[in-house]
């Protein structure tokens, strides 16, 4: 991937965030537009692509696969659907940049594939763990290499058969239980999964959009391997997990009020909207509306004065990527915000318990890691300078710390901002950040 290493953001204390904002499109989504268009018969058009590294190396990685892809231009994409069986062995490994979404989905899609291939990642993905993928691909009969310690590279051999499993996912994941199902696809009879609690569905709901049937009850997926995909057009909404540093940067600056335009509400992904209502913040969702089988709204959020909770266990899947900007959130609450519940977020792009409070100590706020969560006491937050470790959503919520800051904020190391919001800067200085 491009992401040069030293890119900094300088951020001045204070201001106010105002206006109506549109953040980019869900990444989790166009991830699975990309995966799925290929697979299908026919032409599939996507508007609202997220043009971020991640999903982009998702699209590059299907275009080294032989699928003929148009665009991306201004969130335009026209895949050139392969079938499920036209996909070609690339001609040298897959680089899937800084994207565990990438990783994990196609290791499953691929495992059905019958071709050799290797997928790369960059230094942080080339850390998290995988085995939560392999070791339920090799039950279904899949052969995948790993380094060691189960980490990347993954190499997929061609003689992988796979049969359908039924499999009860040993952690919250969305990640896991769509590559289980995208490697059913290609299994002999039923493939199922069931999750501890529930997780993203994007999956489910966008395969049953290309007209794949999945049936679900309670906590179980299921669906039989051997059908196909018909084409289908795909509105890729607001990205929540964006929207989410502009809801905590409007609840903690003094007279803010925006408004987030066409966001992804899938009930699955808006614990971040409870969290932050249970805090006592003003968010009014209007306008809700279905585009192409996902639940979209405008997200009017004003300042508010927090409060400290402790957040429900039952909410930690429905928020897992909007911790990093909560604990800001928690920051700037009166008493103290209890995290349990989350030992996921210290495998995400970085140890996300440990880097926030890392920085949140630097700012002066009293943060203590727990091995499966956090506990954070608001407070005054000083200007500091602090490390983002290469992760995209630390680097952001950072930045909006220092609309409660009392001196600049200096974040180290942002590039990979590129990875899920590539206008961050741009959007939230118009919206009065002082970001640089
Ligand atoms: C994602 C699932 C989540 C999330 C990630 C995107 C997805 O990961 O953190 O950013 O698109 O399925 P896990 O499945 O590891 O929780």
């Amino acid at each position: 991937m491009s992401s040069e290493k030293n890119i900094q953001f300088k951020v001045q204390p204070g201001g106010r965030l105002n206006g109506r904002l549109r953040v980019p499109g869900d990444k989790s989504i166009s991830h699975r537009a990309i995966m799925l268009g290929s697979l299908a018969e026919g032409v599939t058009h996507v508007s609202g692509f997220l043009e971020g590294e991640d999903a982009l190396a998702t699209l590059k990685a299907f275009r080294a696969m032989g699928v003929q892809i148009e665009g991306p231009d201004n969130g335009r994409v026209v895949i050139h659907g392969v079938g499920m069986h036209g996909l070609r062995a690339p001609e040298s490994a897959l680089d899937l940049g800084n994207s565990g979404t990438s990783i994990r989905l196609m290791a499953g899609l691929l495992a059905g594939q019958g071709f050799d291939v290797e997928m790369v990642g960059d230094a942080s993905l080339s850390k998290r763990p995988m085995r939560r993928v392999t070791e339920p691909l090799a039950l279904m009969g899949a052969h995948i290499d790993t380094a060691e310690g189960g980490m990347p590279p993954l190499h997929v051999r061609a003689d992988s058969r796979l049969k359908g499993i039924n499999y009860a996912l040993p952690m919250a994941s969305a990640q896991v239980k769509s590559c289980i199902l995208l490697a059913g696809l290609y299994a002999e009879g039923e493939t199922s999964v069931t999750e501890p609690a529930p997780t993203r569905d994007h999956t489910e709901r966008m395969l049953q959009g290309f007209s794949y049937e999945v049936r679900r009850d309670a906590a179980t997926a299921r669906l039989t391997g051997g059908g196909s995909l018909q084409a289908t057009d795909i509105d890729v909404p607001s990205d929540i997990s964006s929207a989410a540093f502009f809801m905590v940067g409007a609840t903690i600056a003094v007279d803010s009020d925006v408004t987030l335009e066409h966001v992804g509400v899938n009930p699955t992904r808006t614990g971040v909207i409870d969290i932050l209502r249970l805090m006592g913040a003003q968010i009014d969702v209007s306008n809700q509306r279905e585009v192409g089988g996902e639940p979209v709204a405008d997200i009017r959020i004003r300042s508010s004065q927090l409060k400290g909770i402790h957040i429900p266990d039952a909410l930690v899947p429905l928020a897992i990527d909007e911790f990093p900007a909560l604990f800001i959130a928690a920051a700037c609450a009166e008493g103290e915000t209890v995290l349990t519940g989350a030992e996921e977020l210290r495998v995400k792009e970085s140890d996300r318990i440990q880097v926030m409070a890392d920085g949140l100590l630097k700012m002066g706020i009293k943060a203590e890691p727990t091995p499966d969560g956090i506990v954070i006491q608001g407070g005054s937050m000083q200007g500091a300078e602090v490390d983002s470790h290469g992760d995209h959503r630390i680097a952001m919520s950072f930045a909006m710390a220092a609309l409660r800051a009392q001196g600049i904020v200096i974040i180290n190391d942002c590039a990979n901002v590129n990875t899920s919001f590539p206008n961050f800067v741009t959007l939230a200085s118009g919206a009065g950040l002082g970001i640089k």
